[in-house]
């Protein structure tokens, strides 16, 4: 395992500094140029691929988003220009979701559609190489591709999957307090290693949270979540914040249903879930380095907490299916699903809010500026 690109890539880091963070790890199974996970491919997720989004399901994800920005656009109150919008994807990947935002903003949101300047932001420098391509007829319309956001923004940030795939820490609760689990090398082998916390930043999240953990619990604090927050509010000058993703207000995610933390390892639709083993009795998240995906629960309270005190508001905390059923009706979109030659989209449509799926584990954020 370990002499794979990125787990020699890890074994020399712990080799040279000690053992190192899970934030670490995650950092470099994810994220390692030209090792990670993420750094490696376009795109990770649809039937070929580890894990499914609301994107994989079909266009009408994007086409129900575009409306919804068109609303938020021509809301008086938000004040934004009616000649020019920046619309800012987070976390785009190789830029489909923009895509389907795109192609039903053009046909039928077209003042919409001519007004906006995409910007798609992603980490990865090979869904950045594939931007202008996915976008087709579209590409026109990106006015930027890069890996940080544009520094000032009028308009719409909007991410789906994004805070979900950041590196966390992970910490436990121990007989005598708070403990960090870190990842070691033992006789070659990646393992797990308990230690003093990395920074006081961890038991300060955890209390700001409410977090109370009992003797053997464990949990991710995601650091790197609440400073990307902080960072776009600090950016949107003007406009809307939009969020999806699957998470937890704090009093469910640091509870007792949740007591070995939602750490998940995903691979060819296989969810390796928080504690499991692999076959060789290694933690599986530890197994393959770059080979999987890592993802974990997104502490939603944490998330609207530090939104606002980055002066941002809260204007909506719902369901995907809430969210979806309210744009489905508000564009339109209802009737027309009802035509014969629709099936396809009704089909996506009761996916993206089936009860138990994706409309219930996604919720939705949306925040204004003031
Ligand atoms: C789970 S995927 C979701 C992709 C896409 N939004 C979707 O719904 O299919 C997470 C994406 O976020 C990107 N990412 C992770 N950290 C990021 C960051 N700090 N800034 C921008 N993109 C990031 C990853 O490279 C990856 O493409």
């Amino acid at each position: 395992m370990t002499d794979s690109g990125c787990g020699a890539l890890v074994a020399g880091r712990i080799r040279q500094r000690g053992p190192i963070t899970a934030a670490e790890f995650m950092d470099l199974a994810l994220y390692a140029p030209g090792a990670g996970y993420y750094a490696r491919a376009d795109r990770r997720s649809g039937r070929a691929g580890d894990f499914f989004t609301s994107v994989d399901v079909g266009p009408l994800f994007g086409a129900l988003l575009a409306s919804g920005f068109e609303a938020l656009w021509l809301d008086a109150a938000a004040g934004l220009d009616r000649d020019r919008i920046d619309l800012v994807e987070a976390g785009a990947g190789n830029g489909r979701l923009a895509a389907d935002v795109l192609a039903a903003a053009a046909s039928r949101h077209p003042a919409f559609y001519r007004a906006l300047r995409l910007h798609l932001v992603d980490r990865s420098a090979a869904a950045r190489a594939a931007h202008h391509d996915v976008l087709g007829r579209h590409a026109g319309r990106l006015a930027s591709s890069g890996e940080a956001l544009p520094p000032v923004i009028d308009g719409i940030l909007y991410a789906n999957e994004l805070l979900d795939a950041f590196p966390v820490h992970v910490v436990e609760m121990g007989a005598h307090g708070l403990l960090e689990v870190y990842v070691d090398l033992r006789d070659g082998r990646l393992v797990e290693r308990l230690g003093p916390p990395s920074t006081p930043r961890l038991e300060a999240y955890l209390a700001d949270a409410g977090a109370v953990l009992e003797t053997g619990w464990r949990a991710e604090v995601n650091l790197a979540a609440m400073a990307w927050v902080a960072d776009a509010a600090r950016r949107l000058r003007r406009g809307f914040l939009l969020l999806v993703d699957y998470g937890h207000e704090s009093s469910a995610l640091f509870s007792g249903a949740r007591r070995r933390g939602t750490l998940t390892a995903y691979r060819g639709h296989q969810a390796e879930t928080p504690g499991a083993a692999s076959s060789d009795g290694r933690p599986a998240w530890l197994a393959d380095p770059g080979q999987q995906d890592l993802t974990t629960h997104v502490d939603l309270t944490s998330v609207r907490r530090t939104a606002e005190a980055a002066g941002l508001e809260t204007v909506l905390a719902a369901d995907q299916t809430r969210f979806l059923l309210d744009l489905l009706e508000r564009s339109g979109l209802a009737a027309e699903l009802d035509a014969p030659d629709r099936a396809r989209d009704r089909l996506a449509l009761k996916t993206l809010i089936m009860p138990g799926g994706l409309g219930s584990t996604h919720k939705v954020l949306l925040f204004r500026t003031r």
